[in-house]
C-alpha cells in the first residue's frame, strides 16, 4: 500500500504525459531518461558496464582458461542474438537531447553451458598433477585434490603414486556427449519396435545405478499393451487439464501448444518404481532420509535415459499423474512408489536443446549462477575468485542496442499508420527492440509481478493509520488470490509471485510464497540505521535472484509490486535523497492520513535525513540508512531484469524510489524500465521526473501491490505486438502520404 489520500492533481498531466514529444522523429530514443554524466558511482560499480570483454559471459566473469569447458557461449534468452557485431553509434538522441547510449558489448546476455559445446582440450592421458607432491600415502586415490588449500592445520602429504586413471579423451567425450545430447522427447517418436537386446542393455544400465545402502529399490515395469497405455494416457490427460486450468492466461496459452506426453506414440512405456522397504531395516544411509529410496530410483532413471540415448532411443518422462491413482490402475503393490513413467522409442531426431527452451517456456540457468565456493552465495567457478552477485549483475547491464533501435524507427515509419500516430507506444516498442536487440521485439508475455513484502521500524513513529500486522495479513491475502493485484493479474494473464523479504511476523510456508526474509522488519530509522549495509545488499540480492528465477522460468516482462505498511515514509526519504527535494514536497499521505499525521510523517523523514545525512553517491549506504527491505529487493529486481535484457514495468512510489537507487548504482538499468503508472503520491511524480520516465497510466491509483504496473502491461504488450502484426505500406499495397 503505497498511497495517499490527497485529491488527484488538477492539471491535465495525464493527457500530456501520454503524448510523446516527437514520436515520429527517428532520432529519438525510447523513453530514455536523463542519465547524468555525473551519475553517482558507488564502489559497487567498479566493475560495472563497459569493462568486460564482449566474448565473456557477464555471469561468468573472467573465466580462466581451464574453466572454458563451461564457458557459456549461448544466451539464456533464446531471442538474444549471439555473436552480433558491435553496433554503430546510436542513431538516436534521447528526449533530453543527449545521445542514446551505444551498446559497447554486443553479446553479453548471461550465457549458459551449451549442449553441443566441446569440452576443453585435454591430453589423451592425464598427467599426474603437480600437487601430488603434497599428497600423503593415506590420501584416497582418485579424490579431487585441493589445489590451493589454505588450511594451515593440514599436514603436507606424501604421495604413493599417481591417482587412478580417468578415461581417455575420446571416451570422456563420449560420456559427456551422451549427457549433453540426452533429451526429453515428446515429439517425433517412431513406431519401430525396440529389439530385445537393445532394451536389455538399457535396463542393465538402469540396474547399475547407485542406490542408498546398495538397496537397489527399483523395479521396471515394461508396458507394451495398447490398452494399458490408453488407460495411462487418459489419466495423464485428466491431470494435464487440471494443471492447464491452474495457469495464468499468459502461461496457459503457451502450454496449450505443448505436448506433454507420448504415451500412445511409443512402442514401450517403462514404469520405474521405488520400494522404500527394500534393503532391510537397517539400510545404510536411509536412516534419517527415507526419501533416499526414490532418489536412488531416480538415478536408475537417469542411467536408463543416458543408455537409451546412446542406442538412439528417445525417452520422455511423464509426471502428469496422480501417483496413487496410477499404482491402483497398474495393479502395483501398494507399498511401491512410482518414480517415473517413461515413454521409450526410436525418434526422427534429437533436438539440440530442451523443447521447453525451444518453446520459450523456460531458459537454461548458466553454470556460474549455481556454483558456490565454500558457502552459499560465494559464487565462483573452479579457478575463479568468488564474485558477488551485484557486481556480476552490473557487468551484464548494457545500454539499448543502437542497431535494433534504428530498425524499430525505420519499421515504424513503414507501418500502415501516420508517422507517430501510436504516440508513446512507438517509444515503448522501440525501447523493447533496443533492449532485446531484436526488431520486432519479443512480445512481453508471459509476465509476472513480484510483490516484495517487508515491515518498517519507522512504523512506531505513527506515520500511518494501519497496524503493522496488515503487511503479513495482506501477504496471506495475495497468496489466497483475494487482493486487487490478484484480480488485475488474472485479468491481464500475469503470475503473482510473493516474496517475504522482511515481514515482521512468521509466515507459514505456502505455494507461491518465496521465503527470503533478511530480517523481520527494519529498525526505526529516526533512531539509527534501518538496517546494516550487509542486510541491504542481501535484500538487493534477493531481488536479483527473483529476477533470475522469473526470467529463466520464461517470463518476458517483470512487474514490480510491494507490500509494507509504512513504506511510503521510506519511499519519501529515498526520493528526497535522490531528487534533492525537500521532504515536505515528496512525503504524501500514503494509505490516507489526516493533516496531523501527515505533518508528523514529513517531520519523521526530515529528522531521519538530518540524522543520517545519506550520500546519494553511496546508494547501498542510503538503503541501509533510510531504506526498506522491499525497496532494496526492488532495486535488485530492476538491476537483475536489466542485466537479462528483460523489461521491467514499474509500479508506484516505492518502485519509483527503488528505480532512483538502481539508477544511482547503474544508470543504464533504466533502459529496461517502463513507468507503468503515475501514483497519486507526490514523491512519485518527483521520482519519475528525475528518472525521465513517462507513466503509461494515470488513474489516481494509490495502492501499490503492482496494480498500476499490471494495468499498463497490456499497453506494453500491444506496443510490441503492433511491431509484429501491423503491415507495412509496401506489403499491404497502401499508398503513403504525399
Ligand atoms: C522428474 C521429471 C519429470 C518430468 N515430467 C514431465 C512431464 O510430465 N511432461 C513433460 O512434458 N515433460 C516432463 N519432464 C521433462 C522435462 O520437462 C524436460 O526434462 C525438460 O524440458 C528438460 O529437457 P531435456 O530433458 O530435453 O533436457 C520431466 C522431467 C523430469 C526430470
Amino acid at each position: 500500500m503505497s498511497a495517499q489520500g490527497v485529491p488527484p492533481l488538477q492539471n491535465p498531466v495525464a493527457a500530456e504525459i501520454v503524448v510523446p514529444a516527437q514520436t515520429s522523429a527517428p532520432a529519438e530514443t525510447p523513453a530514455q531518461p536523463e542519465v547524468p554524466a555525473t551519475a553517482a558511482v558507488p564502489t559497487v560499480t567498479e566493475e560495472a558496464p563497459g569493462a568486460p570483454d564482449p566474448a565473456v559471459d557477464p555471469a561468468t566473469p573472467a573465466a580462466p582458461a581451464e574453466a572454458s569447458a563451461e564457458a557459456p557461449t549461448e544466451a539464456p534468452a533464446p531471442e538474444a542474438p549471439a555473436g552480433q557485431a558491435p553496433a554503430p553509434e546510436a542513431p538516436a538522441a534521447d528526449p533530453n537531447g543527449e545521445p542514446a547510449p551505444v551498446p559497447a558489448q554486443p553479446t553479453e546476455q548471461p550465457a549458459e553451458p551449451v549442449a553441443a559445446q566441446a569440452p576443453a582440450p585435454a591430453p589423451e592421458e592425464a598427467p599426474a598433477p603437480v600437487h601430488l607432491a603434497l599428497v600423503r600415502d593415506d590420501e584416497p586415490q582418485g579424490e579431487e585434490p585441493q589445489a590451493d588449500s589454505a588450511d594451515p592445520a593440514e599436514e603436507p602429504r606424501i604421495p604413493l603414486g599417481p591417482p587412478a586413471d580417468g578415461f581417455a579423451a575420446a571416451e570422456r567425450e563420449a560420456v559427456h556427449r551422451v549427457m549433453r545430447e540426452r533429451r526429453d522427447i515428446r515429439n517425433g517418436f517412431r513406431p519401430d519396435p525396440i529389439p530385445h537386446d537393445v532394451l536389455l542393455r538399457v535396463l542393465e544400465a538402469a540396474h547399475t545405478a547407485p542406490s542408498v545402502g546398495h538397496s537397489q529399490p527399483w523395479d521396471f515395469v515394461v508396458i507394451r499393451s495398447a490398452e494399458t497405455r490408453r488407460t495411462m494416457h487418459d489419466l495423464a490427460t485428466r491431470q494435464r487439464d487440471a494443471y492447464a486450468a491452474s495457469l495464468p492466461k499468459g502461461r496457459a496459452k503457451q502450454f496449450k501448444e505443448m505436448k506433454i506426453e507420448a504415451i500412445l506414440d511409443t512402442p514401450v512405456n517403462i514404469v520405474v518404481t521405488a520400494d522404500p522397504t527394500r534393503g532391510g531395516r537397517h539400510t545404510l544411509g536411509r536412516h534419517t532420509q527415507p526419501q533416499m529410496a526414490p532418489y536412488s530410483s531416480a538415478l536408475a532413471v537417469e542411467n536408463l535415459w543416458l543408455a537409451a540415448r546412446a542406442e538412439g532411443l528417445g525417452v520422455g518422462w511423464v509426471s502428469f499423474f496422480d501417483e496413487r491413482e496410477m499404482v491402483r490402475e497398474l495393479g502395483l503393490p501398494e507399498h511401491l512408489e512410482v518414480v517415473a513413467y517413461l515413454c521409450v522409442g526410436y525418434v526422427d531426431e534429437f533436438p539440440g536443446e530442451p523443447e521447453l527452451m525451444q518453446a520459450g517456456w523456460s531458459k537454461r540457468r548458466p553454470l556460474s549462477w549455481v556454483v558456490h565456493e565454500e558457502t552459499y552465495g560465494r559464487r565462483a567457478l573452479p579457478g575463479e575468485d568468488p564474485h558477488d552477485l551485484l557486481a556480476e549483475t552490473l557487468r551484464g547491464i548494457r545500454p539499448l542496442d543502437a542497431k535494433a533501435l534504428g530498425e524499430a524507427w525505420e519499421r515504424q515509419k513503414r507501418m500502415t499508420k501516420p508517422s507517430g500516430a501510436l504516440g508513446m507506444l512507438e517509444i515503448i516498442s522501440a525501447q523493447l527492440c533496443g533492449l532485446s536487440r531484436k526488431c520486432p521485439p519479443p512480445i512481453p508475455e508471459p509476465a509476472a509481478v513480484a510483490v516484495f513484502a517487508g515491515d518498517h521500524g519507522v512504523h512506531a513513529q505513527g506515520v500511518t493509520a494501519w497496524p503493522q500486522e496488515v503487511t503479513s495479513q495482506m501477504v496471506t491475502n495475495f497468496l489466497g488470490g483475494g487482493a486487487v493485484c490478484n484480480a488485475f493479474a488474472n485479468q491481464v494473464g500475469a503470475e503473482v509471485c510473493v516474496v517475504d523479504v522482511g515481514v515482521a511476523g512468521d509466515l507459514p510456508a505456502r505455494p507461491g510464497l518465496l521465503p527470503r526474509k533478511i530480517r523481520p522488519g527494519t529498525d526505526d530509522f529516526t533512531a539509527g540505521p534501518a538496517m546494516t549495509r550487509e542486510e541491504a545488499l542481501r535484500a538487493v540480492e534477493v531481488g536479483i535472484e527473483t529476477a533470475r528465477d522469473l526470467v529463466t522460468a520464461g517470463n518476458k516482462a517483470l512487474l514490480t509490486g510491494e507490500m509494507g505498511i509504512a513504506n511510503t515514509t521510506v519511499s519519501a526519504a529515498l526520493i528526497s535523497v535522490f531528487t534533492g527535494s525537500d521532504p515536505g514536497e515528496v512525503t504524501g499521505r500514503g494509505t490516507g492520513i489526516n493533516d496531523e499525521m501527515h505533518a508528523r510523517k514529513i517531520d519523521v523523514v526530515r529528522r531521519a535525513l538530518e540524522l543520517h545525512r545519506p550520500d546519494p553517491a553511496d546508494p547501498i549506504g542510503v538503503l541501509a540508512a533510510v531504506g526498506g527491505l522491499e525497496h532494496a529487493a526492488l532495486v535488485g529486481l530492476i538491476l537483475g531484469a536489466a542485466s537479462l535484457r528483460t523489461p521491467v514495468i514499474l509500479d508506484g512510489v516505492s518502485a519509483g524510489a527503488a528505480a532512483l537507487v538502481a539508477r544511482a548504482i547503474a544508470p543504464e538499468a533504466l533502459a529496461a524500465c517502463i513507468a507503468g503508472h503515475r501514483s497519486a503520491e507526490p514523491g512519485h511524480v518527483a521520482a519519475l521526473t528525475k528518472l525521465g520516465l513517462r507513466p503509461l497510466v494515470d488513474l489516481d491509483l494509490r495502492l501499490g501491490e503492482g496494480t498500476g504496473a499490471l494495468l499498463a502491461l497490456p499497453v506494453v504488450q500491444s506496443a510490441a505486438r503492433a511491431m509484429h502484426e501491423v503491415a507495412t505500406f509496401d506489403s499491404a499495397g497502401v499508398a503513403e502520404k504525399g
